[in-house]
């Protein structure tokens, strides 16, 4: 009797642990959601001998492959070796296929080997993501390991935007050059492929342009700062100097290519200019006296398009831009520039006049287009708010819509390429959670992650149009964010949900799934030592 009971636990165990050892997991938690999976019976075993073989490479494979190794590097205390060879078993085969689309990816788990085919090293990148992400967190924090199971599976993918991006504000508050490729680290994790840095404004001048040395010595520091939401009270605390230099910025540009990420740099104009104003007073339809702005909002003080030396800063500006920054697309800004100080100007009356411009508005548009045909020299496009579509603006201008949808529901149907930023949306500097007051003090707004998910970027309009769209972006200004932690806890989870409006096609999102996998990549942002907000999703209904 004892041996039977024996005999009858071990049989148990055995199919036990044989069960559990080939039981596939009915789903991978991937964000954003893949196109298509197929789930298998079984898994990979990636261990230190796995190897990275490329049997079709592309001139810029390099970084995909230093990502995959490195990160397994720290679990495993030795990184994968890269060879170049056949098909092979215990490896990541890679062949990039010219023939798919360029951001496509096909990845199969199978149990000896793990295939990757990509229409670019970019979408190889992708591949490794979703690899990343069907890892245990632990090696996002390096705990030892001597292998990873991975699930069978197959994974065929592309996004639904090639642009998805997000903005960060450096001028109102200053982020470091670590801050910044932590960010950058942050878009490569969500599959996001571009960074839209916001380089000059009224409260700081952040980028170093060798022709105009003033800008930063000057422009990247302001007196003290506001108190709260303009009070009129001030901590009497100099802010900076704070810039990057243009090596710092070369450094960053780098870092941000090997995650495959272009980075669109803004510089404003002709508005929200107060900085480069207190550098350069000539500048302004007055002349001046100016001073880097201490407080938030939108100033009157903005550049004297009548003056042809402010054009010559501006081409001497976007020149140096132009070539630090490989990326085709320039943001020019636009926003929010007072025309007030134009209208009392002799030299933009005398602009207007000569160039027969009827209003205020036209000198705008007569800015916006000179820009523009400046930018085409250097072989750039130039993006800019959707305030540009007040003139006619070119249709080779690409409007970035944030007063909602409607400017770029406007911007498609005129024919020009659009990249939705809609504030109802897409701000992630208004607040998550209510009520408010429990958040950190915030410029207002509510932006819950369950709005921004439910954005559809190409709603209201024909397929034709909707081709239009190239992109969605998420916009994350920094008058009340103060640290880089705070940054974060805006972010995140709210740009799982952006990553995903970007890349999963409507049919196939669905929030209560997506919640669930948000819980999960939560756990991945603990490991990383992300700050997020931890409180969104624990209140959220999921299906778990
Ligand atoms: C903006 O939020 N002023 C573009
Ligand atoms: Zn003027």
């Amino acid at each position: 009797m004892k041996k039977i009971n024996l005999v009858s636990i071990v049989v148990l165990c055995i199919i036990l642990l044989g069960g559990c050892a080939s039981e596939p997991n009915q789903e991978v938690n991937i964000i954003p959601q893949p196109q298509q999976v197929t789930m298998a019976d079984g898994g990979f075993t990636l261990s230190p001998k796995t190897v990275i073989n490329v049997i079709k490479g592309a001139d810029d494979l390099t970084p995909a492959c230093t990502f995959m190794s490195t990160l397994v590097e720290k679990s495993f205390g030795q990184p994968l070796s890269v060879v170049n060879g056949e098909m092979k078993r215990d490896a990541i085969n890679i062949a990039v296929d010219p023939s798919m689309r360029a951001d496509a990816y096909d990845l199969t788990v199978g149990k000896k080997a793990i295939d990757i085919k990509a229409g670019s090293s970019k979408a190889v990148f992708y591949a490794m993501q979703s690899l990343r992400q069907m890892m245990p967190v632990g090696v996002e924090k390096g705990e030892k390991m001597d292998k990873i199971r991975i699930q069978n599976v197959r994974i065929q993918d592309e996004p639904r935007l090639a642009y998805r991006g997000t903005m960060l504000d450096v001028c109102r508050h200053f982020f470091t050059v670590d801050e910044v490729k932590t960010f950058i680290d942050m878009l490569a994790l969500h599959k996001l492929s571009v960074f839209h840095w916001h380089l000059t404004d009224d409260q700081g001048w952040r980028i170093e342009i060798k022709k105009y040395p003033k800008l930063t010595e000057i422009g990247s520091q302001r007196k003290q700062t506001v108190i709260g939401k303009n009070t009129g009270k001030y901590d009497g605390t100099p802010y900076g100097p704070y810039f990057f230099t243009q090596e710092e910025i070369k450094d960053v540009i780098q870092y941000a290519a090997d995650r495959y990420i272009t980075i669109i740099p803004e510089i404003e104009l002709p508005g929200h200019a107060l900085a480069a104003l207190a550098s350069y007073p000539e500048l302004g339809c007055t002349g001046g006296p100016y001073e880097v702005c201490q407080m938030w909002g939108v100033f009157p003080e903005v550049f004297c398009p009548g003056n042809e030396k402010t054009f010559e800063f501006w081409e001497g500006v976007l020149e140096e831009v132009a070539e630090l920054f490989p990326g085709e697309i320039i943001h020019i800004g636009g926003d929010e520039c007072p025309r007030d100080a134009w209208k009392k100007c002799k030299k933009c009356q005398a602009r207007m006049k000569k160039e027969k411009l009827k209003e205020e508005g036209d000198l705008q548009n007569y800015v916006v287009h000179r820009i523009e045909e400046f930018m085409k020299t250097k072989g750039k496009r130039i993006l800019g708010w959707d305030e540009i579509l007040e003139g006619d603006v070119s249709k080779t201008a690409i409007v970035m819509s944030w007063r909602g949808k409607k400017g770029g529901i406007e911007g498609a149907k005129r024919g020009n390429e659009v990249v939705m930023v809609p504030n109802d949306y897409a701000y992630f500097d208004y607040y998550q959670a209510k009520p408010v007051e429990n958040e950190p003090f915030g410029i207002g707004g509510y932006v819950p992650v369950e709005k921004v998910y439910s954005l559809d970027p190409t709603e209201g309009l024909t397929p034709e149009e909707g081709e239009k769209i190239i992109g969605v972006q998420a916009n994350l200004w920094a008058e009340y964010i103060t640290t880089f932690s705070h940054a974060q806890y805006m972010l995140l989870p709210r740009m799982a949900a952006i990553a995903e409006v970007g890349w999963t096609p409507v049919a196939k999102k669905d929030y209560d799934n997506f919640l669930k996998r948000a819980k999960l990549m939560t756990q991945r942002y603990e490991a990383l030592g992300y700050n997020f907000a931890k409180h969104i999703l624990q209140e959220a209904k999921t299906n778990e």
